[in-house]
């Protein structure tokens, strides 16, 4: 039964224990003391650290409405090509670089990372950003990375990847309403396929959930929590009024962040060069 604690400890606290000898308020002062996480911003930072420069061309797979690659355009003058499939996001991404002041440096089109519409070699770096969950075929997907990228090119590749606290429930929730595809989430298979395609993982950063820790302290994260309880107690009068879409994209959302901050989600950072 007590494997099911899910922990390092299979014994559990007594009562003896529960309301021994030991300081409440000590307890809760130490666990409140911040351990200065890092912000999601850091990854433009982890980015920087591979040394982008003005001659630099960059593509940003699944780039969304373009925010990350005018960005990186402001903050390292280099290129950008951002590459998504929505085209609801292509038309934001043109109208934000149209408002833009780097917005001669970025292009938003429209495409997948199954088929990059690129030559061979045409990016120094691949910035891709919380985007192959979704992605079917992972194989094809990296390849198609290796062919776009320069002889010894890099890719940062940002990921939520499941722990072993996953369980099986909770994971066809998460996956079921959030367009995820449940196989990129382990980090063996991930790790094997990248090695596949011809990449070798230069470093690996494991943020856990070390960026839901800095939005929580800094105010600005929504109260997952809180979002999750109203769903499900007010689910017939949401779905009426936000439709059955909208309703399991919040409810996956929130859950997505949730499991993250419960470990059994986690971020990481790879560095992947083309071999
Ligand atoms: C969670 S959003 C992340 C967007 C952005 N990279 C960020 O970090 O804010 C996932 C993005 O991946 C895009 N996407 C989904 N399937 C894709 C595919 N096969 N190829 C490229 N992009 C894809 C979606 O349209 C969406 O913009």
């Amino acid at each position: 039964m007590w494997e099911m604690m899910n922990d390092q400890w299979s014994n559990p606290v007594t009562v003896d224990e529960m309301y021994g000898d030991w300081d409440w308020d000590a307890a809760i002062a130490a666990v409140d003391r911040s351990l200065d996480p890092r912000p999601s911003s850091s990854i433009i930072d982890m980015f920087g650290a591979l040394g982008p420069g003005p001659s630099d061309v960059v593509l940003d797979i699944g780039g969304r409405d373009a925010q990350h690659g005018l960005e990186l355009a402001d903050r390292f003058g280099c290129r950008v090509l951002s590459v998504d499939p929505a085209e609801a996001n292509i038309a934001d991404g043109k109208a934000a670089i149209s408002e833009h002041e780097c917005g001669h440096l970025v292009e938003a089109v429209h495409g997948f990372i199954e088929e990059i519409p690129a030559d061979d070699g045409a990016f120094d770096f691949v910035f891709s950003r919380d985007m192959f969950a979704h992605v079917a075929d992972a194989n094809r997907a990296l390849a198609e990375c290796v062919r776009v990228l320069a002889p010894n090119g890099l890719m940062l590749f940002h990921q939520v990847f499941a722990t072993d606290l996953l369980e099986p429930i909770e994971a066809g929730q998460v996956f079921g309403h959030t367009a995820a595809v449940p196989e990129r989430f382990s980090v063996g298979g991930f790790e094997g396929a990248v090695e596949e395609a011809g990449f070798r993982i230069e470093n690996v950063d494991v943020l856990g959930s070390e960026w839901y820790e800095a939005s929580q302290e800094a105010g600005t994260a929504p109260n997952y929590l809180l979002q999750v309880s109203r769903l499900r107690r007010n689910k017939e009068a949401l779905l009426e009024e936000i439709g059955e879409v909208a309703y399991r994209v919040v409810y996956g959302n929130a859950l997505w962040s949730i499991n993250q901050i419960l470990g059994k989600l986690e971020s990481r950072v790879y560095t992947l060069r083309r071999v």
